[in-house]
């Protein structure tokens, strides 16, 4: 009689990447890079996650270049929403969005997106060495446990602490709010632009 195995991985973080530019584009991609750095000149912004670096105020969808940037990434949002099978009518709604800039040493504090379902942060401009997106294991006993700091012959979901995203330059990145997350340090002389954005699920009142 054969022994019958089951394997679950009944808890998940399902983050998307998706490159922009040869098939996909974003249209308004040189406008919203100019508009950070025209932000960061004239704004002093504001201090969240920030250590240094400029984070700008937030847009919503009332500004023109927040809504077609939306509009543009919306397709993705939705096929990265339907993993979590929602089984109501709903409207998918930009929340809020904001840019950042970061400069030489300039880095992000590990946070989480209070507020929001889904997160996103879509590259502007990434120097080499400008620094990883960071996200930590949402199973936060682990990082207390020597188990998981011994070397492993390859990193997989059963054994991570963290996942790193390399960012760049027209990467879109797609993750839950509530997992929390940082950005490394930039070495580069050249500023990562990037920007960041809060996605609401809306049930449609019937
Ligand atoms: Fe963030």
């Amino acid at each position: 009689m054969n022994t019958v195995i089951e394997q679950f991985t009944p808890f998940a973080t399902p983050i998307f990447t998706i490159q922009y530019g040869d098939q996909k584009i974003i249209k308004s991609h040189t406008k919203l890079k100019d508009k950070a750095l025209s932000l960061e000149k004239e704004d002093d912004g504001r201090t969240i996650s920030n250590e240094g670096g400029f984070q700008s105020n937030e847009f919503t969808m009332k500004d023109t270049l927040a809504h077609d940037f939306f509009h543009d990434i919306l397709p993705v949002i939705h096929q990265y929403t339907s993993v979590f099978q929602l089984a109501y009518n709903h409207d998918t709604m930009l929340n809020n969005l904001w840019y950042n800039v970061n400069r030489k040493n300039n880095f992000n504090y590990a946070h989480t997106h209070g507020g929001s379902n889904y997160s996103g942060i879509y590259y502007l401009s990434v120097p080499e060495n400008s620094g990883k997106l960071v996200f930590n294991n949402p199973d936060t006993m682990i990082k207390n446990l020597t188990f998981y700091g011994q070397p492993m012959k390859t990193f997989n979901e059963y054994n991570s602490t963290q996942f790193n995203v390399i960012p760049k330059e027209k990467l879109l990145v797609l993750f839950p709010s509530h997992i929390e997350h940082y950005v490394e340090p930039n070495k580069s002389d050249e500023p990562r632009i990037s920007i960041a954005f809060n996605i609401i699920i809306q049930k449609e009142k019937l």
